[in-house]
Order: structure tokens, then C-alpha cells, then sequence
């Protein structure tokens, strides 16, 4: 029993070091891709101006596992907003690592459009 159960810590223990050096994100790819997230989250006032102004989240500076686990969740559907989730369809476990390390690398104050 005792070796089942640290077999089978050990596999997790892996399999959790599998998928966190699969999907490590760099800011520099990032920021390559942020070109379909600056329309709505820019930084001015947080907010879209299309369709119609309202109130986008602010995500520079957020912390990168949060941005990851929000990005995820758009895209398996358990966060149901329409816009969120069609935009996070289209992405890879890689973009999202990306674009969470360049966006929690960067500070509202400081970040260009
Ligand atoms: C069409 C406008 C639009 C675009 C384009 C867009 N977003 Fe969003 N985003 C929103 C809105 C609106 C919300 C708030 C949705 C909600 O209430 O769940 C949001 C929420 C988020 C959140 C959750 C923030 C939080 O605090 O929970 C993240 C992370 C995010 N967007 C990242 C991105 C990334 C990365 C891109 C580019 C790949 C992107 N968004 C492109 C409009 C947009």
C-alpha cells in the first residue's frame, strides 16, 4: 500500500513537472501576441471603446498564474463571457503562458499600446 500510494505521488509529482515546463510562457512571445487583447484592454481608463464602452478588467501587472487560470477558464467555458471566450478558443496552453508572463511582468503605468 505505502509503495502504490508514493507511486502514484510520484507520478503526479511529474506530471505536474510535465505540464509547468510545457507551457513556461517568455514576455517577449507575449507581447507578440497581444495585438488581439490592446483593442479591449488597453490602458486608457480600462475600457472598450466598441462596441460600446464598458468596463474591461485590468490585467497588466496581474499575477501570471491568475491571468493563466482566468485565460483557462474562458476557454473550457466555466467563465461564460461571450467575447472572453471566443478569444481564448483560439488559444494555445502556449499563448496563454505567453501573454500571462507579459502581462504580469508589466506595470499598468508603464505599458504601450
Ligand atoms: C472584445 C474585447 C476583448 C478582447 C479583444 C480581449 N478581452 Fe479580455 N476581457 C474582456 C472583458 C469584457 C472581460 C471581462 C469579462 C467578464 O466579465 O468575465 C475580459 C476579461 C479578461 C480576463 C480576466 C480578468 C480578471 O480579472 O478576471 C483576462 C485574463 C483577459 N480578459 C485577458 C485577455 C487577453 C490575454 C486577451 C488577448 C488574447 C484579451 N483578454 C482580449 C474583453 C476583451
Amino acid at each position: 500500500m505505502r509503495v502504490s500510494v508514493s507511486a502514484v505521488l510520484f507520478a503526479l509529482a511529474a506530471l505536474s513537472g510535465a505540464a509547468a515546463a510545457q507551457v513556461t510562457g517568455t514576455s517577449a512571445a507575449g507581447l507578440e501576441k497581444t495585438r488581439m487583447c490592446i483593442g479591449c484592454h488597453g490602458i486608457s481608463g480600462w475600457r472598450t471603446a466598441y462596441p460600446e464602452i464598458y468596463s474591461v478588467p485590468m490585467i497588466y501587472g496581474q499575477h501570471p498564474a491568475y491571468l493563466i487560470k482566468a485565460l483557462q477558464a474562458y476557454k473550457s467555458g466555466e467563465r461564460s463571457h461571450p467575447s472572453m471566450r471566443g478569444i481564448a478558443a483560439s488559444l494555445s496552453e502556449q499563448d496563454i503562458a505567453d501573454l500571462a508572463a507579459y502581462y504580469g511582468a508589466v506595470a499598468p503605468t508603464v505599458a504601450k499600446k
